[in-house]
């Protein structure tokens, strides 16, 4: 497969950024879009180029290190799949696909594909933790913990931190994330004591940052690779309400 490829080449955060065109030569089906992008970068080193800046580190869709906009769509054309798990077979012999970086205010760029996302580390350390004693691993074990709440929760914490939502949402809104940190902490016994500071502080947070509100489009549950869905939204909203009612009571 050929493909011609459109990808934002961008020095630092200071400097204006474009889009450069590049042949991508003999890809096969079987690599990923990131594989792709390292045969890319082989060709560009060889001709003593710069190669393309890009994150990435588990490269199975854990870790939430990668992404960026493949033609539009945050994470390309597949759902529920980070771009590290995309695989050229999903594109035709001569494509041409447009590569860009999250856009964001919050999510600025560092070089080329590579935004700073620690944005998201400020939202959790203002209360993605559980700061009261739980025991060690036969503790936890012996609390029991509703079988529904125990899914939820997991479903929340399927989170990776990625910023595909924010990315995909027209007001970059975190909420998103934020509502899933909330929540796979709050959706637990353990999480129960410091439930309502934690909405309270990680939306406050949220609201310090620059990301924009929520207004239900529903892009960031389409463009998450976890899938995770904006009910977590409607249930961090109730908690920081309610936490806010009981601190002004
Ligand atoms: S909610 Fe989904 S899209 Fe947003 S950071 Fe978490 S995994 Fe990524
Ligand atoms: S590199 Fe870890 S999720 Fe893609």
């Amino acid at each position: 497969m050929k493909l011609i490829l459109h990808v934002w080449r961008q020095l630092s955060a200071n400097q204006k950024g474009q889009f450069v065109r590049y042949e991508a030569n003999d890809v096969s089906p079987d690599m990923s879009f990131l594989e792709m992008l390292d045969v890319v970068n082989e060709q560009l080193t060889g001709r003593g180029e710069l190669p393309i800046a890009f994150d990435h580190d588990c490269r199975e869709g854990i870790c939430g290190a990668c992404g960026f906009m493949i033609n539009g769509v945050a994470h390309g054309p597949s759902r529920g799949t980070a771009t590290c798990q995309l695989h050229m077979r999903l594109f035709n012999d001569g494509d041409e696909v447009w590569v860009e970086p999250w856009r964001s205010s919050a999510f600025p760029v560092v070089k080329d594909l590579i935004v700073n996302r620690s944005a998201f580390d400020r939202i959790v350390a203002a209360g993605g933790f559980i700061s009261v004693q739980t025991g060690g691993a036969p503790d936890a074990n012996t609390i029991p913990v509703p079988k529904d709440s125990a899914e939820r929760s997991m479903d929340a914490a399927a989170c990776i931190g990625c910023g595909a939502c924010v990315a995909a949402c027209p007001n970059s809104s975190a909420s998103l994330f934020t509502a899933a940190k909330i929540s796979h902490l709050g959706l637990l016994p353990q999480g129960q004591p410091e439930r309502r500071r934690r909405a309270l502080s990680m939306v406050a947070q949220m609201d310090l940052e620059s990301f924009g509100g929520c207004s239900l489009f529903g892009e960031c549950q389409e463009a998450c690779p976890k899938e995770i869905s904006i009910d977590f939204i409607a249930r961090m909203n109730r908690d920081f309400l309610k936490a806010t009612f009981t601190a002004t009571e």
